[in-house]
């Protein structure tokens, strides 16, 4: 047994994302094309000692059972008889709450180095089968690189290798709950839609322009009236030279896409000295 393995968590944005309607399970249908990010987590697992124990460089994550973490463990071990202890640490570059899948990805992480330190070789669908039961934005976690989502977020369509995207994300000072932002949902209320077929499209021609026109999130029509702030960082990136900006998952961060590196950094220059949570980010491929 490895003494200790170091995973990266790659955070998440959504590229576009529509409601198709409400489900009978409480869930809501989703079309959205998620992408993985160069801003990421850094796990690193060490089993051993007594039970399953999280320890974080932020105090804004749980050290406990709350721990999308900590469930990863859990599930796991229960699932593959496993009786050991493991010591998870989680170094947290991911803002919390932000509709980034942090704790998703820290779980993937989780789930994907038990596989390996446990030599378990699970199939990709039994990862993604178990990821679920944790959380809408785990199996795309477990996968990564560019991907079309259905269902709640799990039937995924991976996408060929597109543009590299040059891209400026602030997250404001407040966090918001991806309960309420889809409980408060009404699809009377969204008057632009993302047409995702041609997204697909522009993606596969690496038409940055036309992929930009497509990059919408329905959700804003919740959370903009919630916190107007997100629309006014939309703006700005827009003042700042974005080609689109849109809302990441629910959110309430905010991602802004630019031409360049070059265009971005200058972008991310201004942006920072406003908002703190400013990152300068590149999509991420799955080879990355
Ligand atoms: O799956 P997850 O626990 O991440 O979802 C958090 C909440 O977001 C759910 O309880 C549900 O209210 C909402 N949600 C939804 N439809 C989805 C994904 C999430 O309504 N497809």
């Amino acid at each position: 047994m490895q003494e200790r393995l170091v995973i990266e968590a790659p955070a998440k944005i959504n590229l576009t994302l529509n409601v198709l309607g409400k489900r009978n399970d409480g869930y809501h249908e989703l079309e959205t094309v998620m992408q993985q990010i160069s801003l990421k987590d850094r796990i690193t697992l060490c089993p051993g000692g007594e039970g399953i124990k999280v320890q974080s460089s932020s105090t804004a994550i749980p050290g406990d059972e709350a721990n999308l973490a900590w469930q990863a463990a859990r599930l796991m071990f229960e699932e593959f008889s496993i009786a050991a202890g493991l010591q998870i640490h989680i170094e947290k570059n991911i803002p919390v709450g932000a509709g980034l899948a942090g704790g998703s990805t820290d779980a993937a992480a989780v789930m994907k180095g038990i596989d390996r330190l446990w030599g378990l070789h699970l199939s990709p669908e039994r990862m993604s089968a178990l990821g679920l039961k944790l959380g809408s934005d785990v199996p795309f976690c477990l996968v990564g690189g560019t991907a079309l989502a259905r269902g709640r977020g799990e039937i995924l369509t991976a996408l060929p290798e597109g543009p590299r995207l040059e891209m400026v994300l602030v997250k404001p000072d407040f966090q918001l709950s991806t309960a309420e932002i889809y409980q408060n949902f009404r699809l009377g209320q969204v008057k632009s839609v993302p047409d995702n077929q041609a997204f697909l499209e522009a993606w596969r021609r690496c038409d940055i322009m036309a992929l930009a026109a497509q990059m919408k999130n329905v959700l804003e029509s919740v959370s903009i009236p919630r916190c107007p702030e997100v629309a006014v960082i939309k703006h700005k990136l827009e003042e700042c030279g974005a080609l689109a900006s849109l809302m990441s998952g629910s959110g309430p961060s905010v991602v802004g896409l630019f031409g360049s590196r070059e265009e971005a950094r200058q972008a991310w220059e201004i942006m920072k000295d406003q908002y703190e949570e400013s990152y300068l980010v590149s999509s991420y491929g799955r080879g990355d």
